[in-house]
């Protein structure tokens, strides 16, 4: 092991051209921190968002002309290298997976308990799928009290929150309506959706009126009167995506629902421990299986960004340690 490594980081807010490979010591784990090695990581639409500082408000929170925390990367799964004081559940040598920051590095200090367990079954690829994307989709299915028989619609299936949420909402026994892009279809259709639409070809409005018990938007682009009329008496509509305004984001359609008289859930998501774990889990046993499109080498991280900032995922997009192909 080499006393320095490669960490993707940016100096100024800008699209995956900022970002750049930086050589840098190997940190040195503090109390209650490990030191993992990367082997994987996967990209969410809160990288491109970090990355771009946008909407505006994000540069407000995060740093003015760009981020103060440089480097980009949460998802990650990794091997245990080393032990900072005081840690006694993990061991050197373990699989884990979590979310935390500048994880685009081929190693990163994590807080102990920001990590799981993760058995040998799950790939490091697949287990760097699950803690944002998959954590989002839970606390979303939840927020919407979705169990066996409630009509789910969602709306802007086809990316990482959209493919775990209709696998999860199927494995609760709901029945699952979909739209999305045409090629997101047949992977919906295989995750359990039992009626998909192309987005392109259909007015959400169109859908029978007063059906579903669940509305999950995670386009951002329908009024929020379209979603309340798809609702059926009790039902909840959950604001998940969407760029929103420019500089305020989703905050003024969030604070439109509250005050649209209590069928709006807007979420805002955390990624917990226990419902990472719990993923781990159906991950380990088949129930859930992540769509990854494209997997790509650490050392072509900007190619990876760049993918995704384009906006036209199906699934999830993954960086591994250049060394591993086990996906
Ligand atoms: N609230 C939270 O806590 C939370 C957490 C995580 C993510 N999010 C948000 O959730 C959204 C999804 O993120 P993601 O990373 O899963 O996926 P993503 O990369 O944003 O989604 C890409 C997919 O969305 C499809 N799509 C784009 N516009 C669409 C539309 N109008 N209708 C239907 N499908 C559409 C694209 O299909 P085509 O290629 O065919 O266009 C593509 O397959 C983002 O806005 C993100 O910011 C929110």
């Amino acid at each position: 092991m080499t006393d320095t490594m490669t960490v993707w980081r940016q100096r100024r807010y800008g699209s995956a051209d900022a970002v750049r490979p930086e050589t840098v010591p190997v940190p040195v784990p503090r109390a209650g921190e490990v030191l993992l090695q990367t082997d994987a990581v996967s990209l969410n639409s809160g990288d491109v968002h970090l990355m771009r500082g946008e909407p505006g408000l994000v540069r407000v929170a995060l740093g003015a002309r760009g981020p103060r925390i440089r480097g980009r990367g949460m998802d990650v799964a990794g091997t245990v290298l080393a032990l900072g004081e005081g840690v006694t559940e993990l061991a050197v040598g373990g699989a884990v997976v979590g979310a935390w920051r500048e994880t685009l590095a081929d190693r990163v200090v994590v807080p102990a308990k920001r990590l799981v367990r993760v058995p040998s079954r799950v790939t490091p690829a697949v287990a760097a799928t699950l803690p944002i994307a998959g954590n989002t989709a839970v606390q979303t299915l939840d927020a919407c009290r979705v169990g066996r028989g409630s009509r789910v619609l969602v709306a802007g299936a086809g990316g990482g929150v959209g493919t775990f949420l209709v696998q999860l909402a199927a494995d609760r026994g709901a029945e699952v309506w979909a739209t999305c892009g045409e090629r997101a279809q047949p992977v919906l259709e295989r995750f359990g959706a039992v009626r998909t639409f192309d987005y392109r070809a259909l007015e959400l409005g169109d859908l029978p009126r007063g059906r579903f018990d669940a509305v999950v938007d995670i386009a951002g682009e329908p009024p929020l009167t379209v979603l309340r009329d798809l609702l059926a008496p009790g039902g909840t509509a959950a604001l998940v995506g969407g760029d929103g305004h420019p500089f305020f984001g989703p905050v003024g359609g969030i604070l439109h629902s509250l005050v649209a008289r209590g069928r709006f859930r807007p979420i805002t998501s955390v990624a917990k421990t226990e419902t990472t774990a719990q993923l781990v889990d159906l991950a380990a046993s088949g129930r859930l299986t992540p769509h990854i499109e494209r997997v790509f080498p650490l050392s072509q991280a900007r190619a990876a960004l760049a993918h995704v900032e384009a906006g036209r995922t199906v699934g999830k997009v993954v960086v591994v340690r250049d060394e591993i192909l086990d996906v």
